[in-house]
């Protein structure tokens, strides 16, 4: 008989050797209907406006293609693949609180969980969609638990997601992107303080320090749940000016390897915060621009998937195969690049990093930032 080894959960950054993932699915996955805080991440000229409902069946089939490929590419490099298992995502979500009348899906794992050294938290999540995703994970939670005696397997506290949790001003049928930008600057975003919200891929995770961005989908609550939550880790808030629709960190901020981040050029780090980097000898250098003009049809996400990238080890780095100036950038920082066909899948929730969530690297909890901003 075919002998598995057992699970073992270990994780605390994003750029050592890759050992076991998460692959997401798209199976049956929905476009959600409007909701406060999807409603402010849809742009004005999307093609997602007014539709809601099961995605065109041809796009599911082409976007499992899209992962299964991706999961088979990680597995001949001697990386463990495991995949979430889809809920019926048509079933309505009603709490005591609130009802919307679909979910969402499960192809980006990195939205949902966080794993810190040995520990996967399931993220309270801001979207009221979004409610359930957890149980997709679960039956691989549950194995995890089961197999590793070390596996720390923790939720946080489910959010209420009453209509107190989001800036009435968003509702607003039309809102100028100057408008936005102006709001998001000045940290005036969809979520209000109501209660801690997060989502796991506003987390980077760089040893003993993690970067949340403070946006769409976390709050201050959120990263002060997360600053109690690990006590022996620094927990770093941070904000990108020029993102107008800010949700997750990975579009926008990515570290390659100890000592190198890209940030996207249009949404740069306040020079304040890029002091724990400066003075811990990080570079934070411009990622290239997009080969894309426009997303991929009934897709959230910018053409900044460009820069989600996959890192397998400090030298190798999935890129998706059409951005070819991602992929030339990192050729010259000296690292292998691997392609990945991956932009038909981009709708199902992200790229690359978006699609993928750590079960073990190699390595432990390094300190990169020995010397902390005053
Ligand atoms: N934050 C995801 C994006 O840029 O689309």
């Amino acid at each position: 008989m075919h002998s598995i080894e057992p699970v073992r959960v270990s994780s605390w950054n994003e750029w050592d050797p890759l050992r076991h993932v998460i692959v997401g699915v798209a199976t049956g996955s929905h476009v959600p209907p409007p909701e406060p805080a999807v409603n402010a991440k849809v742009p004005e000229d999307s093609d997602m406006l007014g539709i809601h409902g099961i995605r065109p069946k041809e796009t599911i089939e082409k976007g499992n293609e899209l992962l299964d490929n991706f999961a088979d590419t990680l597995r001949h490099r001697g990386i463990r693949v495991d995949r979430p298992t889809p809920i019926d995502f048509s079933q309505p979500v009603q709490t005591p609180d609130f009802h919307t009348s679909s979910q969402f899906g499960c192809m980006p794992p990195r939205d949902v969980l966080l794993t810190v050294g040995s520990e996967i938290l399931e993220a309270t999540m801001s979207y009221r969609c979004r409610w359930f995703e957890y149980l997709c994970y679960r039956p691989l939670l549950q194995r995890f638990w089961e197999d590793d005696p070390e596996f720390r397997h923790e939720a946080a506290p489910k959010p209420r997601l009453t209509d107190r949790d989001y800036r009435k001003d968003y509702l607003a049928d039309s809102i100028s992107e100057e408008q936005r930008l102006e709001w998001t600057a000045r940290k005036h975003f969809v979520t209000t303080e109501e209660e801690p919200l997060f989502d796991a891929a506003d987390v980077l995770r760089f040893g003993r320090d993690l970067v949340v961005q403070h946006g769409f989908t976390t709050n201050l609550k959120g990263i002060e749940w997360l600053r109690r939550h690990f006590p022996d880790h620094r927990v770093h808030a941070v904000n990108f000016p020029g993102d107008p629709y800010p949700i997750h960190i990975d579009a926008t901020f990515t570290p390659l390897r100890p000592g190198l981040i890209l940030n996207n050029p249009k949404r740069r780090l306040p020079d304040e915060q890029r002091k724990i980097f400066e003075r811990n000898n990080w570079e934070i250098i411009d990622a290239a621009p997009p080969a894309h003009n426009q997303p991929p049809p009934l897709c959230y996400s910018s053409v900044w998937l460009s820069m989600n990238i996959l890192v397998l080890d400090p030298k190798t780095v999935c890129v998706e195969k059409s951005e070819v100036y991602q992929a030339e950038q990192i050729d010259r920082l000296g690292m292998e690049v691997v392609e990945v066909e991956l932009r038909d899948a981009y709708a199902f929730g992200g790229g690359l990093h978006c699609s993928t969530a750590d079960v073990l690297r190699e390595g432990d909890c390094e300190d990169y930032f020995p010397v902390q901003p005053d």
